[in-house]
């Protein structure tokens, strides 16, 4: 393996073969031969020249190589999995899993963290008293046995490489590049072994990617991706213009997802994406013969309260307390709780996501750096969306803080995030589209 001609040809804008991309990926997980300033230079060049359909596929399918896969054969059903390029807001999974799950699909997920203004699922499950999301591989594997669904962390080695490329791409500002995240999304989506993939690609200024067109072109590359390589997938394009859910922090979100599985937020924007993303795993597992049955079996799952039993059943199978599905109480409060109030009338015209989420850090509910603890408690209530009326000294949103000396920033920042206007708008569509 020579890494100088390798780079060469890409900064050249030549085509790789599939047998050079997993030597230079392999090497480099492997500590071998390449050297990180070559890899960095390298996906410096693809950043700029990009990749095409057969290289993008050898470099995901040399990532996924490069650790273990799980392996989810020894479970019953068709085994379903959910991503989302993240937001604000977001808590589909909490909401999708025990009704996929309750509908018979198998949902066997591994989950990340927060970092900057997105939460992460893992952090949410683990307000719940008592709540474990380091289960062991057979832990895992007997809890989705026996209930049907768990949301753990990552076990064993997967993807080791991305983990690596990751790293550089955080501090060479080679993050943002289509075929970049699409391989690294999808090497660790297959990585966990579910047979169908739903993809959630966010656009607006809280997600990865803020225009439609981008967001577009980074589905269909990713359900290429997937495809090729074997697996179901689909994706589809969601608002991240506007937080999702209405409360954002960890405990608040977790609350969320109770209440509507609780069906007391009927019509909210967070209910119904989650419900068409459930449907769509149905759809995509068998277990619906099309979309609109599928729908149907989600929203009686949803109403008799058999979602609502799944959660509170995952729950305890994890270690916590299941019982906060029927006792909001027993979840991390707040000491503080202090409206920021509008400064003038009118309607609400745009709320910007990604400064929500950075005002839910300031409180505590977020990290700055990987390493920072995350106040399980605190976080943010929205009081309005994008098109209802606000008058004057009357809240646009409600802080949960601990801590007094985070309270200024948190409301400056949702200050500056809500703008007002004299005519009302239109809302976004809620999803924009679907790609498979
Ligand atoms: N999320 C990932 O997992 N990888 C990326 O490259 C970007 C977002
Ligand atoms: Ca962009």
């Amino acid at each position: 393996m020579n890494p100088y001609q390798f780079i060469l040809k890409k900064r050249n804008g030549g085509e790789h073969t599939a047998e050079e991309i997993r030597e230079f990926i392999l090497n480099y997980a492997a500590d071998r031969e390449v050297e990180a300033y070559q890899m960095s230079a390298w996906l410096m060049a693809v950043w700029f020249n990009g990749m095409t359909v057969p290289e993008l596929s050898a470099l995901t399918q040399a990532m996924i190589d490069s650790g273990d896969v799980v392996d989810l054969s020894s479970l019953p059903g068709i085994k379903v999995d959910k991503h989302s390029t993240g937001g604000v807001g977001d808590t589909t999974t909490l909401i999708l899993a025990p009704l996929a799950a309750a509908a018979g699909a198998t949902v066997a997920k591994m989950s990340g963290r927060g970092l900057g203004h997105t939460g992460g699922t893992l952090d949410k499950l683990e307000s719940v008293p008592g709540l474990r999301t380091n289960l062991t591989s057979q832990e895992f594997l007997d809890q989705v046995k026996r209930i049907g669904c768990a949301v753990i962390s990552q076990t064993g080695n997967l993807v080791p490489a991305d983990g690596k490329m990751y790293a550089l791409r955080d501090v060479t500002a080679t993050v943002d590049s289509i075929p970049l995240i699409a391989s690294s999304v999808m090497s660790k989506k297959i990585a966990c072994g579910a047979e169908c993939i739903l993809l959630d690609v966010k656009y607006g200024r809280g997600a990865f990617m803020d225009n439609l067109k981008d967001a577009r072109e980074l589905a269909r590359r990713m359900v290429d991706l997937g495809t090729h390589i074997g697996r179901k997938v689909r994706a589809v394009i969601s608002d991240m213009d506007q937080p999702l859910g209405t409360l954002i922090g960890n405990a608040l979100e977790v609350r969320e997802a109770i209440e509507i599985l609780r069906n007391e937020r009927p019509g909210s924007a967070l209910e119904t994406v989650s419900v068409e993303l459930a449907s769509h795993l149905l759809e995509m597992a068998g277990i619906a013969p099309d979309l609109d049955s599928a729908r149907k079996k989600i929203r009686e799952l949803l109403v008799s309260g058999a979602g609502l039993r799944k959660l509170g059943e995952m729950f305890a199978a994890q270690g916590g307390n299941g019982e906060v599905v029927n006792d909001l109480s027993l979840l991390p409060q707040a000491a503080i709780i202090e409206p920021v109030l509008a400064p003038r009338s009118g309607y609400v015209t745009s709320i910007h996501a990604q400064k929500i989420g950075f005002a839910a850090t300031a409180l505590g509910a977020g990290r700055k750096k990987k390493s920072d603890p995350v106040d399980p408690a605190v976080g943010i209530e929205m009081a309005h969306r994008v098109g209802s009326r606000i008058e004057e000294g009357q809240p646009l949103a409600i802080l949960h803080a601990n801590k007094p000396e985070t309270i200024a920033e948190a409301k400056e920042l949702i200050l500056s995030s809500i703008t007002i206007g004299d005519e009302q708008v239109a809302p976004r569509k809620l999803i924009e589209e679907v790609i498979e």
